[in-house]
């Protein structure tokens, strides 16, 4: 036996760590992979093309699609007296047959989007996150806010070289407060006089089931920003778009494609069109954002997780203070003593999360290992809170908050803590 040969076998110890912590990766991309599997099949199956009947000839009518071509189509019996040059046309897969008709396109408002006037959130809401946020603020308060951009363009004095609006992307593990920090240059905004809109878009809700709609989804949108600018449109799981792309061979794929192109256009469009729109894309996932729209984005911004013991108990202490704590644990503004602090740092130090993301095309690479994000603690308190609440008692206990921590620390995570 060549013993002096034998392979060297990497640390059992290590490889199981590796192991926990894929196991753990896979556990946070399972619901967003079923997420996107539903979505793919909805837009392969549920995809149906759409038209302006264009003139309508006994059984047969002319119907052009959104993207340009015009198709004779038969009008089945039960559809006759419902077509005509009013309504639009919902065609076959096979584009042959009228299979109904639906309201006139530009009657019909595609998406129903909430626009928050002047949200009440606020700069000084946002714990840690200084270089971050400054960076974000640098990058667009200008384009919202009528005082900053006059000071810029006291420097600026060729409006030629003001025409970089360019968006920003935020990019981190869920719950560090991409959307909050967001919110919050919105609701500062118009805290300093200037009322501004906060516009929210998931991705995937762009894209639409009606072939060729999904262009005029993004349209709609950049249409109502401006409508309410100035407006921080704030466009959420920005990667969708770059993953739904992937099928471009398809009718599906295709739409998407054209979906992304005109954000791109948009994007484009600068200064003069979209004036006082700020456009800001977050994702959990940036390496899967299409590189042409990473292309349009100006800057790129790591939101990262708190990580030391300090950062942690300045989070922790900002929600407390906006509870009832027993005051035996805590101190004359709210937060929790050092020695009670300690009690939970405990618990959850031994946590171990990995985040981990790049953007080859920019040269960023992220490996960040943390313990526990803003959204998890928040979530924490929110549930002490009203667990003491409904027990009949005055105020969140050191118990209550410890059981819950542990709670979050073990592998079986209640459901009711993940927001
Ligand atoms: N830095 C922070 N300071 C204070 N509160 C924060 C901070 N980050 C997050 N929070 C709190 O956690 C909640 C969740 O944060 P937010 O929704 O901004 O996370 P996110 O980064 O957008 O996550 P996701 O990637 O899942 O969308 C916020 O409503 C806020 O209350
Ligand atoms: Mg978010």
């Amino acid at each position: 036996m060549a013993e002096q040969n034998a392979p060297e076998y990497p640390p059992a110890l290590e490889l199981e760590k590796e192991l926990t912590r894929k196991e753990r990766q896979i556990e946070y991309l399972q619901p967003e992979l079923r997420r996107y599997h539903n979505l793919m099949e909805e837009l392969k199956q549920g995809m149906r093309p759409i038209g302006t009947i264009e003139d309508v000839k006994g059984d047969t009518a002319l119907v052009r699609l959104s993207g340009g071509q015009a198709f004779q189509v038969s009008i089945p019996p039960e559809l006759r007296d419902r077509v005509g040059t009013s309504v639009d046309a919902v065609l076959s897969p096979t584009k042959g047959v009228i299979v109904d008709v639906i309201e006139r396109m530009k009657d019909r408002s595609l998406l129903e989007y909430q626009v928050e006037k002047a949200p009440k959130v606020f700069y000084e809401d946002i714990i840690g996150l200084r270089k971050e946020l400054h960076s974000l603020r640098q990058a667009i308060e200008w384009i919202l806010d009528p005082g900053t951009r006059s000071r810029r363009e006291q420097i600026i004095r060729d409006p030629r070289m003001l025409e970089e609006a360019g968006s920003v992307l935020l990019f981190g593990p869920p719950g560090t407060g991409k959307t909050y920090m967001a919110k919050a240059v919105a609701g500062t905004i118009s805290n300093r006089g200037q009322n501004t809109s906060f516009l929210k878009i998931e991705s995937y809700e762009i894209v639409s089931k009606w072939l060729g709609e999904s262009a005029k989804n993004v349209k709609e949108i950049f249409k109502l920003a401006r409508e309410s600018a100035p407006t921080v449109l704030f466009i959420d799981e920005a990667d969708a778009i770059g993953r739904a792309r992937m099928e471009a061979t398809t009718d599906a794929g295709r739409d998407v494609q054209g979906m992304l192109n005109q954000i791109l256009t948009e994007l484009g469009e600068g200064f003069h069109v979209n004036r006082n729109v700020a456009v800001i894309f977050a994702t959990n996932y940036p390496s899967v954002i299409d590189s042409a729209l990473l292309d349009r984005m100006k800057r790129i911004i790591y939101v990262p997780p708190p990580k030391t013991r300090e950062e942690v108990k300045r989070l922790l202490d900002s929600y407390l203070a906006k509870v009832e704590v027993d005051p035996a644990v805590s101190t004359y503004n709210g937060g929790l003593t050092e020695e009670s602090f300690d009690e939970i740092w405990k618990v959850i130090r031994s946590r171990r999360q990995i985040y981990e993301a790049s953007i080859p095309d920019r040269g960023i690479a992220v490996r960040d290992q943390y313990v526990i994000t803003p959204r998890d603690m928040k979530n924490v308190i929110q549930e002490a809170a009203s667990e003491a609440s409904f027990a009949g008692e005055p105020f969140v206990s050191m118990e209550r908050l410890l059981t819950l921590f542990r709670s979050l620390s073990s592998e079986e995570r209640p459901s009711r803590l993940v927001s």
